[in-house]
């Protein structure tokens, strides 16, 4: 017997983006009453439900969220799965955030059972706030980044991540050593980069918890295996740059030690960049890495003010983060709401077409992966969300008053949270 594929339409309100609305005016395409046509789990088209043909239609199968708002997944380009349980741990900044409650709480990774019960819970709370794929930091312990990708895998998500390289400065219960990082980290690789559609990164936590061995050998499987991710933090905390500078005198700044092992490049991406000098900023722009915003977490550790602006002009990629459990929601809306008030402290304006590209294509292109995710163009992969404009009587209420597109798009990202996922789909899936 032959089987066709099924095709779907579905019906919404459509918004994706081709270009960043900050330097473009024709970035953003809405269709008020639009399909998307997606089969084999990639997208078809999409197209104004008007222009449908009755036969066309016949041989679709259409699913009505007329009335919703049909997004591309959400990409969040930096967060930390075993931090989950910590969110919202009171009192400290960066360093003393991690000693008091970071590492304790990753300590508990060790146990392979304890992690896959984490990673089913990380995974559910990802996709029921719209996220469909993320970039993420296990711990130490290759368990956790087997029990990540394997729950990622059950819902057949595009999700990043690596086991933590981490060989000083950080309780014996939590290091590697140089050599065995190197070896655990390529047996990871070699069971998970490119199976499906996840992909791995090589993660050293930041430059204060490896030795210079361990940075060398990093490079050295960036080298070895060239379509790697790197994923670290950089140039987060005043104290936690000072301690870079004393740990490695011999080089320019925080940055020149990363780029000094090969840890630069198109596919390496450094969480926070608050407080970077002219110098790193150049190096960060010329070897096409990008950088991950986390205002939820920059104002919960008291981090400092993102410069969203100055970076992105300087050529810099940026993605959004919210870095959970420094970052106190998984929400991308709720994010981008963090982020309109630090641009805010900074005479600096971040609107809602700007915001959404950044939690879309422009994380995707953070992320390398444009030719994949971020919009709705044919042959991409069909992650969406669907959203609903207002969830709650005071969200309705601003709803009605909205007095455009880009009203009701800012009230949605300043108001929204999970209560506004109505659905999330993976690969033309529901899976939420
Ligand atoms: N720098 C090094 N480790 C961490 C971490 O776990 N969270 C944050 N926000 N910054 C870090
Ligand atoms: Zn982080």
């Amino acid at each position: 017997m032959h089987t066709h594929a099924t095709t779907y339409a579905y019906r919404a309100s459509l918004l994706d983006f081709v270009a960043d609305p900050h330097n473009e005016k024709q970035a953003a395409r809405y269709l008020e009453d639009g399909v998307l046509i997606v089969e084999n789990g990639k997208v078809v088209e999409t197209l104004d439900y008007a222009a449908l043909s009755a036969e066309r239609r016949q041989q679709l199968t259409l699913v009505d969220y007329r009335g919703k708002l049909l997004l591309p997944g959400f990409i969040d380009t930096h967060i930390h799965f075993p931090q989950t349980e910590m969110i919202a741990s009171y009192g400290e900044q960066l360093l003393e955030w991690l000693n008091t409650y970071t590492f304790p709480t990753e300590r508990k990774f060790a146990d392979a059972g304890y992690a896959r019960k984490r990673a089913d819970f990380f995974i559910n709370e990802l996709l029921r706030n719209g996220t469909t794929t993320a970039l993420v930091f296990a711990t130490v312990h290759p368990q956790s980044v087997d029990a990540l990708f394997a729950a990622a895998q059950q819902k057949e998500m595009r999700l990043i991540a690596g086991k933590v390289l981490m060989d000083r400065n950080a309780p014996d219960y939590l290091q590697d050593t140089a050599q065995t990082g190197y070896d655990q980290s390529e047996a990871l690789i070699k069971k998970w980069h490119h199976k499906g559609r996840l992909l791995y990164a090589v993660t050293p936590r930041f430059a204060p918890t490896s030795t210079p061995e361990q940075l060398a050998l990093a490079g050295k499987l960036l080298a070895k295996y060239p379509d790697l991710y790197l994923h670290t933090h950089l140039s987060e905390n005043k104290n936690e740059i000072a301690w870079v500078k004393s740990l490695f005198p011999e080089r320019k700044n925080y940055l020149d030690v990363y780029a000094h092992y090969g840890l630069t490049g198109p596919r390496s991406v450094f969480a926070h960049g608050i407080h970077l000098e002219q110098d790193e900023i150049d190096t960060l722009a010329h070897s096409h890495s990008a950088v991950a915003f986390c205002p939820t977490s920059n104002l919960f550790l008291g981090s400092g003010l993102f410069r969203l602006h100055p970076l992105k002009q300087a050529g810099i990629k940026v993605g959004m983060g919210t870095d959970v459990g420094a970052g106190t929601s998984f929400s991308m809306l709720q994010t981008l709401n963090e982020g309109y008030k630090v641009q805010q402290l900074q005479g600096e304006k971040l609107s809602a077409q700007e915001g959404l590209y950044q939690a879309t294509l422009g994380g995707a292109r953070a992320l390398q992966l444009e030719d994949k995710l971020g919009n709705f163009l044919p042959g991409k992969e069909a992650d969406f969300v669907v959203l609903n404009w207002a969830a709650t009587p005071l969200q309705q209420l601003r709803m009605e008053n909205a007095t455009s597109l880009g009203d009701r798009l800012f009230a949605l990202m300043m108001q929204g949270d999970d209560r506004n996922v109505q659905a999330t789909y993976v690969m033309g899936k529901q899976v939420f």
